[in-house]
């Protein structure tokens, strides 16, 4: 096919190469997907008789996965790239780096200096290397979308302006807005289609569009085909007959169709996001993004898909079917103290008062952005150790390295029992992923973000430990001699539990279950697969076949307090309890 006019939105219905063009979109994340499952997924979205994929690039400079689009292409998928850099997404800060904030006066998504001037590094290395996959150069890139539902941010409407403006130096396709609760408020900006986001029919964001933008093509960016999840919440689901004639209807109307999502996926690692709207304080997101969405977390096929694939298409091709397996429960065989790691981590840093994980003097000066940060000081006598709220978002106490209690956004005050003078307090503060929609963006600073009083004294003299656990953190744990069988002291964290998975024949994908634990990470073979917390709604872990090999396999469990050592497999994903979305 000659390429010589794209994706055109100059009368009601979008025009490809001047002929009539409905998009039939589905979001799937490369970033929530291991890069062995991405054919199958887009295999499976494609069968479900979609031809658009859509997708976010988060972590600025970062957008090396390019060969995700090239995937797209060969399989004849067309592609809608959301560059953001703010892509909300329930992605950690909303996808924006955390050392932004290292700059105390940091506005993010504003035309400050200091984040405008970061955007324009970031845009013009993106769109050097999205340019080639653009429609006209031969690509799969039909459009691409300016920031992400600035309609209701709009803390600076400048800003929109810069990024359309400094997008369409390089981006020839059309651009396009999305926006929900914002469209009417300040959605959108010249040059760029405008498009809605919702769940339920919501004719009065069909009737604005109507008024401000007649004559255009219709589209739902973001048709929400479940919901995010929350640790302590239940677990949301959207019934499939509710969705599909919803989307019966919008197609009905002639709209174009984005669902949202087509393939949660997982927020694997600490990338989590969190929410601070209508919430006394931020929610951290669950681990799984399996989001009630046609394709589950683990890439199954559900009701949804096939209510969806009837009506959508006729198109017919060979499905994938993958299977789980349950493998034998395994047992620790050997646990490492968290006191005993810390020689493993980088160098730690002194400081009088407190330093945020983001101000810290590591990774090349970029700070720590996720997990861990230890802070220890010596402390004379007992008392009220009170946070002041400067704790984010939640330390475990520990006098002599003895647990003495909790500190985090409900409970700002432990009892520091009296004891000898010299005593080492440490405060394991954890990072439980930085808000992701709200408008505190700009407060997403973590570790001790100000002073702790003990008895109503500021304490000082710090030395603070990066535990961001990256891979070769856990791989030089192996390196260590204070390994100790479980058997020879109680099974308590915090600290490292390993055990060993023996695969017999190829991987298979299962879901980890660990009923006799408490809270943590688990890492197989050296790779994060998310938090656990036996509070919920989330139950179990998924565990994707390709991160596992045949033969023998490395589990490291980060344990923050207590374990029966036990470590189960199943096939059946449990998320929870579930309460329908509102
Ligand atoms: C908004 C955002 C998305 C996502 C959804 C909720 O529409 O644009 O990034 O956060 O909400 O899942």
């Amino acid at each position: 096919m000659s390429r010589v006019e794209g994706l055109r939105a100059n009368s009601s219905q979008f025009t490809l190469e001047g002929k009539p063009f409905r998009i039939l979109g589905g979001s799937i994340h490369y970033f929530r997907v291991p890069r062995a499952y991405w054919k199958d997924r887009l295999l499976k979205l494609k069968a479900c008789g979609l031809n658009t994929l859509t997708t976010y690039a988060p972590n600025f400079v970062k957008f090396k996965d390019h060969s995700y689009l090239s995937l797209a292409a060969s399989l004849g998928l067309w592609v809608i790239l959301r560059p953001g850099p703010y892509i909300c997404a329930e992605w950690d800060l909303g996808g924006l780096p955390s050392w932004l904030l290292r700059d105390e006066n940091m506005k993010l998504r504003t035309t400050y200096p200091g984040f405008k001037a970061s955007v324009e590094i970031f845009f013009d290395q993106l769109i050097k290397k999205i340019v080639p996959y653009q429609y006209s150069k031969g690509g799969p890139i039909i459009a691409v979308q300016v920031e992400n539902e600035y309609g209701s941010y709009a803390a600076d409407n400048e800003q929109m302006y810069g990024f359309s403006a400094k997008l369409s130096l390089g981006i020839t396709e059309l651009l396009m807005t999305s926006d929900g609760d914002g469209l009417r408020k300040h959605g959108g900006v010249n040059g760029a289609l405008k498009t809605f986001n919702f769940q339920r029919l919501n004719m009065d964001r069909v009737k604005y569009l109507d008024e401000v933008q007649p004559q255009k093509p219709k589209m739902v960016m973001e048709y929400w085909t479940g919901w995010f999840d929350l640790w302590g919440n239940l677990h949301h689901v959207f019934p499939a007959e509710d969705m599909t004639s919803v989307v019966e209807e919008i197609l009905k109307q002639d709209m174009s169709i984005n669902l949202y999502m087509f393939h949660g996926g997982t927020n694997f690692g600490f990338m989590n996001g969190a929410l601070a709207v209508d919430l006394p304080v931020p929610l951290p997101m669950v681990t799984s993004y399996d989001y009630d969405a046609p394709l589950s977390e683990a890439g199954n096929y559900t009701p949804k898909y096939h209510l969806l694939r009837t009506v959508f298409s006729q198109y017919h091709s060979e499905l994938l079917l993958l299977f789980s397996k349950e493998y034998q429960p395994v047992v620790v065989h050997q646990r490492l103290s968290l006191w005993d790691s810390l020689i493993f981590t980088d160098e730690p840093s002194s400081s009088t008062t407190p330093v945020n994980m983001e101000n810290l003097p590591v990774n090349n000066n970029n700070g720590q952005s996720y997990g861990y940060t230890l802070y220890e000081t010596t402390i004379t006598s007992g008392g009220a150790l009170n946070s002041n709220n400067n704790v984010k978002d939640r330390a475990l106490v520990f006098v002599d390295k003895h647990f003495v209690g909790v500190l985090d956004d409900d409970s700002q005050e432990v009892t520091v029992p009296d004891g000898e003078e010299g005593r080492t307090l440490s405060l394991l503060v954890e990072n439980f992923g930085r808000v992701n929609y709200g408008k505190t963006l700009d407060k997403q600073r973590k570790g001790l973000v100000g002073d702790i009083e003990l008895n109503k004294k500021n304490l000082s003299d710090f030395t603070i430990y990066c535990l961001d656990m990256k891979p070769g953190f856990i791989d030089s744990l192996g390196g260590s001699d204070h390994w100790v069988q479980p058997a020879d002291k109680p099974p308590s964290g915090p600290g490292f539990f390993q055990a060993t998975l023996h695969v017999d024949g190829p991987p298979e994908d299962t879901f980890i279950k660990l009923p006799g634990w408490n809270k943590g990470v688990v890492f197989i073979n050296g790779k994060n697969l998310g938090r656990y917390w036996s509070r919920g709604p989330q139950q179990t872990l998924y565990l994707p076949g390709p991160w596992l090999h045949t033969g023998e396999n490395q589990v490291t469990v980060f344990e923050e307090q207590n374990t029966d050592g036990r470590i189960q497999f199943t096939t059946v994903p449990d998320l929870g309890k579930t309460v329908e979305v509102q």
